[in-house]
């Protein structure tokens, strides 16, 4: 740190039972307030409440809770102003907050870790910080789905191709398509709440391991810091770090979701699909290539998937091997979840405007439905319905498409005449059914496709927001 003048001479918090510092280079190895002074804030939080429950209980005297409030008033106002004086030397944001709060109010500074371990208070940090990036996580999780909606209300009836194999399908809206996007997104705020209800419990009390002998009062201290109860077990309170897996997962699928979209929007850009257009600022230009307006953006997304997908394996090969209780390891969880947490809510931040620069090209879209004989499916039910058995269908119409494909037709370019050679069943109420209106109409059951029932669906999606 450069903030304060390192003094490798100045006492440990710890030091009364070494022979010798240690060196410059552990000294910066085993540092963690680099990155964990970003919890600066939960810190302070969290000691105010425990001290408040010290003085409740009488384990420190009324003068110093007041004294530590003031102290820690000081120091809150020196952070937000970036005027704290971070140290190297004082190893980590715990570290460095007691020791300046000693300095500003003394003795009652020092009894601010009584019955507490920085083993719980990490612990107490890290849930406090990670159950508000959840909540933020999900309000723009809550914004990127509003503007889904709202593209997908404009499309609700604009027919493009369904894919399965990136082969043309059959035919479905725009509006249904966006709507799958909604759907992950739905799944993605439902994991995140539920990892916040294991987020949400209180390590404090189980000091360094044990618990501890001081009458403490944990529900108090809970109950000021809103979580929903306490751990349970003071040797899992300080150790696992399960809690913070699970948030990364989650986040891991929020980024897969987001690279999928990804990937669709830089095929549909491209000029050979040519399906939509993305707004300027979400692209750049080469810088020998004058034609070329690139998809940064959705690919920056997609390549950052595989960032946090590996925050997720630091995190749990971490954990994996850790026996109980806390270990040093857990300090590494930091910069995982860090990054994590600011990956996810910048992409998401993103998608939400992303989603509203996009320019949708309907007629490319039907040009490709006219191209992959996406009725087909449709025709061959056409047959069922007149009682022919859906494998025979299925094979009189294959018969169809491969003479179409001959032709370089479309099954809706042949006469009435000329369908009847593949089933006399074919009659001229067929003409409807091989319209791209007519397959997309026919699914009119809830989750399907036809233009209503997405409409439907993007009133009942926007009751839940
Ligand atoms: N900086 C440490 C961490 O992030 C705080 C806990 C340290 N506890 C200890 N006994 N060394 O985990």
């Amino acid at each position: 740190m450069t903030d304060r003048k390192d003094d490798s001479s100045a006492p440990k918090t710890w030091s009364g039972r070494f022979n010798e510092p240690v060196s410059e280079l552990v000294k910066r190895y085993t540092a963690s307030v680099f990155f964990d002074r970003r919890l600066a804030l939960h810190d302070i939080r969290g000691s105010l409440a425990h001290a408040r429950m010290l003085a409740r209980q009488g384990i420190i005297a009324p003068a110093d809770l007041a004294a530590i409030e003031s102290g820690m008033a000081t120091i809150r106002g020196e952070i937000e102003r970036g005027e704290f004086a971070w140290s190297l030397d004082d190893e980590d944001v715990h570290l460095n907050i007691e020791k300046r709060l000693t300095a500003l109010v003394g003795d009652a500074g020092k009894r601010l870790h009584t019955g507490r371990s920085r083993n719980d208070q990490v612990a107490t940090d890290i849930r406090l910080w990670l159950r508000d990036t959840i909540d933020a996580i999900d309000a723009l999780l809550r914004d990127y789905q509003r503007n889904l909606l709202d593209l997908a209300e404009a499309h609700a009836a604009t027919p493009m191709p369904g894919f399965t194999h990136l082969q043309v399908a059959q035919p479905v809206t725009f509006g249904h398509h966006l709507l799958a996007y909604f759907e992950m997104a739905r799944r993605d705020r439902a994991r995140l709440a539920d990892c916040r209800k294991r987020v949400n419990q209180l390590p404090l009390g189980a000091a360094a391991l044990a618990g501890t002998s001081y009458p403490i009062d944990r529900e108090f201290v809970a109950r000021e810091l809103g979580f929903d109860g306490v751990c349970e077990n003071s040797l899992d309170a300080v150790s696992d770090r399960d809690f913070a897996i699970e948030f990364t997962a989650a986040c891991a699928l929020i980024m897969t979701h987001a690279s999928r979209l990804s990937e669709e929007l830089i095929l549909w850009m491209s000029p050979r699909v040519g399906f939509i257009d993305l707004a300027d600022r979400f692209c750049t230009g080469s810088s020998i290539m004058p034609q070329k307006k690139n998809p940064d953006v959705p690919e920056l997304a997609r390549g950052k998937t595989g960032r946090v997908n590996g925050h997720l394996v630091a995190l749990l090969t971490l954990m994996k091997a850790q026996p109980l209780a806390y270990n040093k390891d857990n300090q590494e969880d930091k910069e995982p979840l860090f990054d994590t947490a600011d990956t996810v809510a910048d992409t998401l931040r993103i998608f939400a405007d992303l989603v509203t620069g996009i320019r949708v090209k309907p007629e490319a879209m039907a040009a490709a439905l006219r191209q992959g004989y996406a009725t087909a499916t449709d025709l061959a039910d056409y047959l069922v319905k007149k009682g022919l058995p859906f494998r025979d269908a299925h094979e009189a119409v294959a018969r169809a498409v491969r003479a179409a494909e001959a032709r370089g037709c479309d099954l809706a370019d042949f006469s009435v005449a000329e369908l009847r050679r593949f089933s006399p069943l074919i009659e001229e109420d067929v003409k409807s059914v091989l319209t791209v209106a007519g397959s997309l109409a026919a699914r009119a059951h809830i989750g399907g496709t036809a233009p209503a029932q997405v409409q439907a669906a993007i009133a009942r999606a926007r009751q839940t927001l």
